[in-house]
């Protein structure tokens, strides 16, 4: 079983205290309907709106409970009563500990004014690095985005590679995975490790193996599984032809090369049916495999022509300049 909920860390603010508030949750297009999910999981949630990045939500409860769930990246207070929503007493920024530290973003041309009374009516601090609040616009809408609610300052900051899993998409991926107790779970393509760490905090696998054609990586994902302390391992691996035995592994997470700042499509073209073999090889009867890419048509037909695979589910991710898509992929059991 995957725990949507993580155990989150928080810092400069009181998790504790019941807020009252209208926030919005920020997410990747294609994790709004995790999150609403775990959302209406909680009581002191109600869903106002929904956008294709996030929802806007009532809130009554602590701030630990929203912090803890893991399909959103930023939480942000609803400025559109700014000094209802700065000066109340039972608001998020209430709970944010000592004197608001904050920047404010290119808002619009009341910026200064806005800063100016922030800083004398309510007494903030503006501080632009180590800052407790973020003033911003989102669409329409100003809105002071909490610091300690930050997805790295929830759930700790890795080490990154340049095409890092987003963190978001990663926790997605693995609930995609159903990962049950005891599993053993690899990621053949594991960079610095993201998918490997999530599912470890995430899940309860049996082990965990991280594998990276490049020293390198391999080194960055023990360094990560260390640092949060996740038991499992990070190796030095081609992912077409893997150091395991056929038939030992339940789960597969990865985030394949797009062919775009890793790799190139013509390199994808004959890397993808190779992994998707092995990755057949290695599975057991029941296992499943969840496999991040933008080089979608490519994919497709490869798991197309792969013998004992199918695609069972398909997730987009929008984002900015990057559509990929997490497809869930099965073992046939007659297939092999
Ligand atoms: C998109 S990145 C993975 C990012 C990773 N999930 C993270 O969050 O850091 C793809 C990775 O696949 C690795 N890779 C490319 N070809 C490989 C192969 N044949 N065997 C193993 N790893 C390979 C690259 O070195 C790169 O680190």
């Amino acid at each position: 079983m995957t725990h949507s909920r993580g155990t989150a860390v928080l810092r400069g603010v009181d998790g504790d205290r019941t807020v009252t508030d209208r926030l919005l949750l920020r997410t990747v297009p294609g994790a709004v309907d995790y999150l609403y999910e775990d959302l209406r999981a909680l009581p002191g949630a109600e869903v106002v709106s929904r956008r294709p990045d996030g929802l806007v939500v009532d809130w009554s409860g602590p701030l630990r409970e929203l912090a803890d769930i893991r399909y959103f990246a930023t939480c942000a207070v609803m400025l559109d009563d700014l000094d209802a929503r700065v000066g109340a007493p039972d608001g998020a920024i209430a709970a944010l500990a000592g004197p608001v530290r904050f920047r404010i973003a290119p808002v619009g041309e009341q910026r200064w004014e806005l800063r100016d009374r922030l800083v004398e009516k309510y007494g903030w601090v503006n501080e632009t690095g180590d800052w407790t609040a973020n003033l911003d616009r989102v669409g329409e809408d100003l809105v002071a985005e909490l610091g300690p609610l930050f997805y790295p300052r929830r759930f700790g900051e890795l080490v990154r590679a340049p095409a890092s899993t987003n963190p978001v998409v990663a926790a997605v991926m693995v609930r995609l995975a159903k990962i049950e107790p005891g599993q053993v779970v690899l990621d053949p393509c594991c960079g610095a490790g993201t998918l490997v760490v999530t599912a470890g905090q995430m899940a309860d696998p049996g082990a965990l193996i991280g594998t990276d054609l490049r020293d390198r990586w391999a080194m960055a994902t023990q360094e990560n599984l260390a640092a949060r302390r996740v038991p499992g391992l990070g190796l030095m691996a081609d992912a077409t032809a893997m150091p395991l035995p056929d038939g030992s592994v339940d789960r597969v997470v990865a985030n394949l090369p797009f062919g775009k700042r890793i790799g190139s499509h013509a390199d994808n073209q004959r890397l993808y049916p190779l992994v998707l073999r092995e990755i057949r090889r290695v599975l057991r009867g029941k296992g499943r495999a969840v496999l991040l890419t933008e080089d979608k048509r490519l994919f497709e037909q490869s798991v197309q022509r792969a013998h004992g695979l199918r695609v069972v589910k398909e997730i987009e991710f929008t984002r900015p300049g990057a559509h990929p898509s997490a497809y869930v992929v099965a073992a046939r059991r007659s297939g092999r």
